[in-house]
C-alpha cells in the first residue's frame, strides 16, 4: 500500500468549492480533510456542519474531518449525520478521551486522535484499541501555511511502535501540517501513512501534479521500512 493523500481544503477557494472538490478526485486523492476550528481551541474559526454537509454531498470521497474545538462530545452524533466518515477528536480536548472515541465509533464512524505538537504521545496508552487513526500536528494548529517542524519526527516513529506493539498494524498516522515534498518522505519514513496537506495541493495552479508530486516523493520512503 503506498500513501493515502488528503487535501486539506482549508487552502480551498471556498466560493467554488465543488470545482476544488472535484480537483481532487480528478487527482486521485483519497480523503478529503476538514479543518472544523471554534476559535477557543484553536485561535481561529473556520467551518461547521452545513459546510461538512454541502462538502459531503459534493463529493464521493471519504470526509476526514479534524475537530479543533473545546468539548467536542457535544457535535459528534451531528457530524455523523452531515456526512463526515472519519471524525477526529482533540487529545487535549476531550476530559474522558475514551468515551469520546466509543462514541464516534458508535456513530458509525472511524476514530482518531489528534496531538498537538508538545503533547505526548503517552495519552494513547489507554486507547490504542478505541481508535483507527492516529493524526499527528506536525504544526500548532489553527492555520494553513506553516511550517513544518521536524521535531515531531521521533514522535510518529514512537507512536508506530506503540501501536504494532499492540498488534494494531491497521491503525494509520496521518501528518498534518507544512507536508510538501520535502517534508512527506521523511514523516513517511517515519512510519505515517496518510498525508494531510493544504499549502501543498490548494497552494499550486494544479492540484493533480501536487498531488503525484507528494506520492512520488514518499516512493523510497516506504520502500525502506517494509
Ligand atoms: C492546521 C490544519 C491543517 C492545515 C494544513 O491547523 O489542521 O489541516 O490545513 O495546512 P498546510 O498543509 O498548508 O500546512
Ligand atoms: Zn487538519
Amino acid at each position: 500500500m503506498g500513501v493515502l493523500v488528503a487535501p486539506s481544503v482549508l487552502s480551498a477557494d471556498f466560493a467554488n468549492i465543488s470545482l476544488e472538490l472535484q480537483r481532487a478526485e480528478a487527482a486521485g486523492a483519497d480523503w478529503i480533510h476538514v479543518d472544523v476550528m471554534d476559535g477557543q481551541f484553536v485561535p481561529n474559526i473556520t467551518v461547521g456542519l452545513p459546510v461538512v454537509r454541502a462538502i459531503g454531498s459534493a463529493t464521493k470521497l471519504p470526509i476526514d474531518c479534524h475537530l479543533m474545538i473545546v468539548q467536542p462530545d457535544r457535535y459528534i452524533a451531528d457530524f455523523a449525520s452531515a456526512g463526515a466518515s472519519h471524525l477526529i477528536v482533540h487529545a487535549e480536548a476531550c476530559t474522558h478521551l475514551q468515551r469520546s472515541l466509543t462514541q464516534i465509533r458508535a456513530a458509525g464512524m472511524k476514530s482518531g486522535v489528534a496531538l498537538n505538537p508538545a503533547t505526548d504521545e503517552s495519552c494513547l496508552t489507554y486507547v490504542l484499541n478505541d481508535l483507527d487513526s492516529v493524526l499527528v500536528m506536525s504544526v500548532n494548529p489553527g492555520f494553513g501555511g506553516q511550517q513544518f517542524l521536524p521535531a515531531v519526527l521521533p514522535k510518529i516513529a514512537r507512536i508506530r511502535r506503540m501501536l504494532d506493539e499492540a498488534g494494531r498494524q491497521d491503525v494509520l498516522i496521518s501528518v498534518d501540517g507544512g507536508i510538501d515534498p520535502a517534508t512527506a518522505p521523511q514523516v513517511v519514513a517515519s512510519g505515517a501513512r496518510v498525508l494531510v496537506a493544504g499549502k501543498s495541493i490548494y497552494g499550486t495552479s494544479d492540484v493533480t501534479a501536487a498531488v503525484a508530486k507528494l506520492r512520488e516523493s514518499c516512493e523510497g520512503s516506504i520502500q525502506r521500512r517494509e
